[in-house]
């Protein structure tokens, strides 16, 4: 089979009052049921991924926050009906890391940077071979194909990093 070389697109979206949410979106987080995991692929300290839980009460809050990212997405990509598969948040402490992974059943996904302290590094997307490392801050929300592998390297911050992550659907 022949392969051809294509261009995917990444999106960055700023949340512009981040600084107001943060808060909320954090206390509510924190009283979502988690657990650590480390293992062979990551080493997490908080998720609600494996807490078998449907308690999730951040939902309400950071729905409110993406709606308008995710009407964008779809303008930008020509599409409608965009859909959530799933979503959950990740915080890494000092030198916590996932490993490079995609995302099943899911064509884009997003992560949304509630907390990004200086020198913690963003998701860094595998592209055509080339690590690369999109333009994203605090405050951020990343789209990307989920075909795309990506990883989020060791915390080398001077805080935790806390992800709201969301797998999406369309057509
Ligand atoms: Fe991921």
């Amino acid at each position: 089979m022949k392969k051809m070389m294509v261009e995917v697109p990444v999106f960055v979206y700023t949340v512009e009052n981040h600084e107001e949410v943060k808060p909320e979106l954090l206390r509510l987080i924190a009283e979502t049921p988690s657990l650590s995991m480390c293992n062979e692929g990551q080493c997490i300290h908080n998720s609600d991924w494996a807490a078998g839980t449907n308690v999730r009460p951040y939902y309400e809050k950071m729905m409110e926050v993406f709606t308008p990212a995710l009407l964008d997405l779809q303008t930008k990509l020509g599409v409608t009906n965009i859909k959530v598969s799933n979503y959950w948040f990740q915080q890494y402490k000092k030198d916590e890391w996932h490993g490079w992974h995609v995302h099943a059943s899911s064509l884009y996904g997003m992560v949304y940077y509630v907390e990004l302290p200086d020198g913690s590094p963003p998701t860094h997307l595998l592209v055509n071979g080339q690590t690369i490392v999109p333009d994203a801050k605090e405050g951020d929300i990343l789209f990307f194909p989920s075909i795309l592998f990506h990883t989020s390297p060791a915390n080398t911050g001077v805080g935790r990093k806390t992800a709201l992550v969301m797998n999406l659907n369309f057509k």
